[in-house]
């Protein structure tokens, strides 16, 4: 990929600031990212367009919008620990390490989480700590995060995330139990434990499943 760096710059300028995004920091980090080693290497030329790719087993890499979108709602702060469920082809925790925050990704395929690990550490990430199971158990170990990323449609909105989110954090999750109505939530978790739910945009993730 010879110019990729000018395919980067035009996603984000065309895909992304179009449709409202305005964080410098998320822009800039999606600028700089080789988002074409993401994906599997006979879509490379795909990498930057407008959609979501295939990543193998039936589950994607998010459309560049989508990724750039939620992780402005996140609004994660440099130092933050931030959970995500559903590492994929580890493009999103790649984004928030950008970020500087400190980042634990659960995937429950075994083939992705080991793929995932290894791309991030030959780019150089070493914030991205991945481990295999189901993650809408969340990372009691390693818990609580500022903030939660969850990257597959739950049905419900899983009872140990929210225990695991720091009061004043955000989590940023698609609800719904099909594919055609999924919409895109946004958790807020008061000083009090509180939580406060708004629902932004509609979304369509493959599921968050319990076991493969
Ligand atoms: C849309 S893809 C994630 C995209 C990813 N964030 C990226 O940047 O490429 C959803 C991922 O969630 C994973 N997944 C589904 N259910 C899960 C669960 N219960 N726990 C962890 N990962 C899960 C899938 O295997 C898949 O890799």
């Amino acid at each position: 990929m010879k110019d990729w760096k000018e395919e980067a710059d035009r996603m984000v300028k065309d895909q992304i600031i179009r449709r409202g995004v305005t964080n410098t920091r998320v822009l800039d980090a999606m600028r700089r990212l080789p988002r074409h080693l993401f994906v599997p290497s006979h879509l490379r030329y795909s990498a930057y367009t407008d959609q979501p790719l295939p990543i193998g087993q039936g589950q994607t890499i998010s459309q560049p919008y989508i990724v750039a979108y939620m992780t402005e709602c996140l609004d994660p702060k440099v130092g933050d620990r931030i959970l995500e469920v559903g590492t994929g082809s580890g493009y999103q925790a790649a984004v928030l390490a950008e970020l500087g925050c400190e980042v634990y990704s659960i995937e429950i395929r075994e083939h992705h989480a080991k793929q995932a690990a290894a791309r991030l550490k030959e780019l150089g990430y070493t914030k991205v700590h991945i481990r295999i199971g189901n993650g809408a158990m969340g990372w009691q170990e390693e818990a609580p995060f500022d903030g939660i990323i969850v990257t597959a449609a739950a049905e419900e909105v899983p009872e140990k995330l929210v225990e695991q989110l720091k009061p004043g954090g955000r989590m940023v999750i698609p609800v719904g139990d099909s594919f055609f109505s999924q919409d895109l939530i946004l958790i807020q978790k008061q000083e009090s434990g509180k939580t406060i739910s708004r629902s932004l945009i509609g979304v369509r993730f493959v599921p968050l499943v319990e076991k493969i």
